[in-house]
């Protein structure tokens, strides 16, 4: 039997299953974040860890935790909150929750798409506010997305399941890439592949679908701003600090784009001031991934990775090469 420590609660099934082969030493069962120093002081001694995004888990948690750890189970597919290099120094492997949240995370997306170009959020508002209204010929009107180009920048499993929403609704699709495509899912698709440049000019909807990475913060500036069209609109579901909030909202105030659907934040859970009061933005609360069934099939993978590493079988779905 191991040490496992689980710093949030998630769903039972993974509890159940952690708990059946090992001593499940510490478990913080309650949504709210536990705070760095609880955190800290749970790890020790942990042979496993399971961590939620919103945890850092760097050379201090390491130290706090101790050489026996053998595992860090990312409970996300996005892992920018893991030190992946000071993993890899001490031998312990990193695991996150692919492919399980893909076509939860790309519905986010294309919800977010479909809110803020069809003006779904503020319509929603002026009947809440008790504003009058009534249908009109020009009234609310927003952009239809058939025949518009979608750019995706990061076609990975979900830009890929953003792009085939996309495409049954009509629109043309570009995207941005370190790789091509596999030729049968490009055909699929009719996905293009261009530059970052390209990519901005040309599409009416910009979706971020890549990961945090230092080569990938703030790669929408006020540069890129400036290079999208100005009817275009901005999605992101993928990680905040993508986005230069900064600049966006100063965008938006300059008419450069016409609006923004945002999953994530850069300075998650604040919001920038500017965003607050703009009709022309849809704000989500990180929901990308929120349904039962994928939360449920996340934490049952996170604690597959666990079981494994433990039992000196190979991980599922490891982010530190071994
Ligand atoms: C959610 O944001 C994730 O990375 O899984
Ligand atoms: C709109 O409500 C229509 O009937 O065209």
């Amino acid at each position: 039997m191991s040490k496992v420590v689980i710093t949030n609660k998630i769903p039972q099934s993974a509890v159940d299953a952690l708990k059946a082969e090992h001593d499940v030493v510490f478990y913080h069962d309650a949504d709210e974040c536990i705070t760095r120093e609880a955190m800290l002081e749970a790890v020790k001694g942990a042979d496993a860890v399971v961590t939620l995004l919103t945890e850092r888990v760097d050379d201090e948690f390491l130290d706090a935790a101790g050489d026996q750890l053998k595992v860090v189970a990312n409970v996300a597919v996005g892992y920018n909150n893991i030190d992946v290099p000071a993993l890899e120094k001490r031998g312990v492997t990193g695991t996150n929750t692919p492919k399980v949240l893909t076509e939860t995370t790309a519905d986010t997306a294309f919800g977010l798409m479909l809110m803020v170009t069809r003006r779904f959020g503020e319509g929603e508002r002026v009947i809440r506010s008790r504003t009058p209204w009534q249908w009109g010929m020009f009234y609310m009107l927003g952009m239809g997305l058939q025949d518009k180009t979608l750019g995706i920048v990061g076609m990975g499993q979900i830009g890929i399941a953003m792009a085939r929403r996309a495409k049954a609704f009509g629109m043309d699709v570009i995207y941005v890439d370190a790789y091509e495509l596999d030729a049968e899912i490009a055909e699929e698709l009719g996905a293009r592949k261009v530059e970052m440049d390209e990519l901005l000019a040309e599409s009416d909807v910009v979706s971020l679908h890549c990961p945090l990475l230092d080569s990938t913060k703030h790669l929408m500036d006020a540069d890129a701003f400036r290079k999208m069209k100005k009817t275009a609109y901005l999605v992101n579901s993928a990680r905040g600090p993508i986005v230069d909030e900064a600049a966006l909202v100063a965008a938006l105030e300059a008419g450069e784009i016409a609006g923004a659907g945002l999953d994530v934040f850069e300075d998650e859970p604040t919001v920038h001031e500017g965003l607050l009061g703009r009709d022309d933005v849809v704000l989500l609360p990180h929901l990308g991934s929120a349904t039962i069934e994928t939360r449920t099939a996340m934490a049952d993978l996170a604690a597959e990775n666990v079981l494994n590493v433990l039992a000196g079988k190979a991980p599922v779905t490891p982010v530190t090469k071994a």
